[in-house]
């Protein structure tokens, strides 16, 4: 009966007008917030937002004259720069890039709230995936590569699929942002010491930036044995060297990760752990020389140390880690999922754990 009396005429005309009503306010309502989207700004940095505001502004007018806008940026000391090129890299990450690493490149675009780890901050010029020492820049190249295959195991996709143009564009304008943001620290830092900013800096300042990753490429880590043939010996060597030199601190005997002490945190302020080595998904790569270069120079920002001095007498012990990391990060693919959080020791190898039992061969071993 219900039904019946809702369906009668008089009913459905009124819903009909209701819903005749609702439609048209909707598009008016829709017709009326159609405006041009606003231009993106640049966010003031934290320690700029510190100073009192003369200073404040005097740091924006210097930021703005040396480093443009987020349509019009431009590349700090590089006045040969082709503009267009930096526009092209403005519509690539307005497109891709911005919704995680912000319009400033502070890793806090919208949607980057609940991303563990965080996306990239930039503005600190710190990067993690580099072929470079711990503590120098990064090679343009390190930026295009981690760009191109995106960071295993995180929100960072690969963008492999760009045309190379755009590739190239949007990594200078990663660029571009990360030296305006060291640009803008410095200017805060000097500020605040000064109680003034003093245009006649300005080239100073830019220099030192610029210096650093000029420097960048004699950085480089090259490997100062070559790489040996992986095999059983290299891998139970690997892991013996693994718990001698204090690996397991932090990754484990079993290279998971699940020790109770691991935690920290990064140099953007983030808690982080050591990596689960037996993943499968090295972030920082999976050739035999992004690991041998991770473990001689740690990883920056993150509490990935350096083993350079400690192994420098033994380079042959870093081949053999890398024979152990890549054994490790197979793990799970070939099967090997351990029951209680332990994987099973490597025969011939003094145990990483009590359990002795295991008279395994290894299945595989990759590079
Ligand atoms: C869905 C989110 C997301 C998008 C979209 C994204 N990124 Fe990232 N990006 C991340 C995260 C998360 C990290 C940090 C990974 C880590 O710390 O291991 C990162 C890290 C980076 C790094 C630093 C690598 C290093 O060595 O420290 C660069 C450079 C980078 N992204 C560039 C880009 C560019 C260029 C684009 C657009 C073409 C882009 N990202 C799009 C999430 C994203
Ligand atoms: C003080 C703690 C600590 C110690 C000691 C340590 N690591 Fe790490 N390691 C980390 C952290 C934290 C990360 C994660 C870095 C990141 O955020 O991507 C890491 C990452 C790595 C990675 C890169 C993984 C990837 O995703 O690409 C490798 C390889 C690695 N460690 C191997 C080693 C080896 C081998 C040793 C011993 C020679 C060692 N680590 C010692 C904390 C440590």
């Amino acid at each position: 009966m219900q039904l019946t009396y809702l369906r009668t005429p008089g009913t459905r005309d009124r819903r009909l007008v209701a819903t005749g009503v609702l439609l048209l306010s909707t598009l008016a309502h829709a017709g009326g917030c159609t405006r041009v989207p606003e231009p993106a700004v640049f966010v003031t940095g934290k320690q700029v937002v510190q100073l009192d505001p003369k200073l404040r502004e005097k740091v924006r007018k210097v930021l703005d004259e040396q480093c443009g806008t987020p349509e019009n940026i431009k590349l700090l000391g590089d006045e040969k720069m082709n503009p267009a090129h930096l526009r092209k890299g403005a519509e690539v990450y307005a497109r891709y890039c911005r919704q995680c690493h912000g319009v400033s490149g502070d890793g806090a675009g919208l949607a980057a709230s609940y991303m563990n780890p965080r996306p990239r901050d930039y503005r600190a010029a710190i990067f993690k995936f580099t072929s470079t020492t711990y503590g120098a820049k990064p090679l343009r190249e390190d930026l295009l590569r981690t760009v191109r295959r995106g960071v295993l195991g995180t929100s960072m996709p690969s963008f492999d699929l760009l045309p190379k143009n755009d590739l190239e564009a949007v990594v200078d304008y990663v660029l571009a942002l990360t030296h305006r943001g060291e640009l803008e620290t410095q200017l805060a830092e000097a500020a605040e010491f000064d109680g003034d900013v003093n245009a006649d800096q300005v080239p100073e300042l830019v220099a030192g930036i610029l210096k650093k990753w000029r420097d960048a490429p004699a950085h480089i880590v090259y490997p100062t044995t070559p790489m040996p043939d992986f095999n059983t010996d290299t891998v139970r060597a690997g892991h013996e060297a693994f718990l001698r030199v204090g690996c397991s601190k932090c990754h484990g005997d079993d290279g998971r990760g699940q020790t109770k002490d691991n935690i920290g945190v990064d140099a953007w302020g983030f808690p982080t752990k050591a990596a689960d080595l037996t993943s499968g998904m090295l972030r920082g790569g999976t050739e035999s020389l992004d690991i041998y270069r991770h473990i001689d120079s740690g990883i920056n920002g993150t509490p990935m140390p350096s083993f350079r001095n400690a192994l420098n007498a033994e380079p042959a012990t870093v081949w053999n880690l890398v024979s152990y990391v890549h054994y490790l990060s197979n793990r799970r693919r070939v099967g090997d999922v351990p029951e209680a959080g332990i994987l099973k020791p490597l025969p011939g190898v003094e145990p990483a754990t009590k359990a002795q039992s295991a008279e395994r061969p290894l299945s595989r071993v990759t590079r």
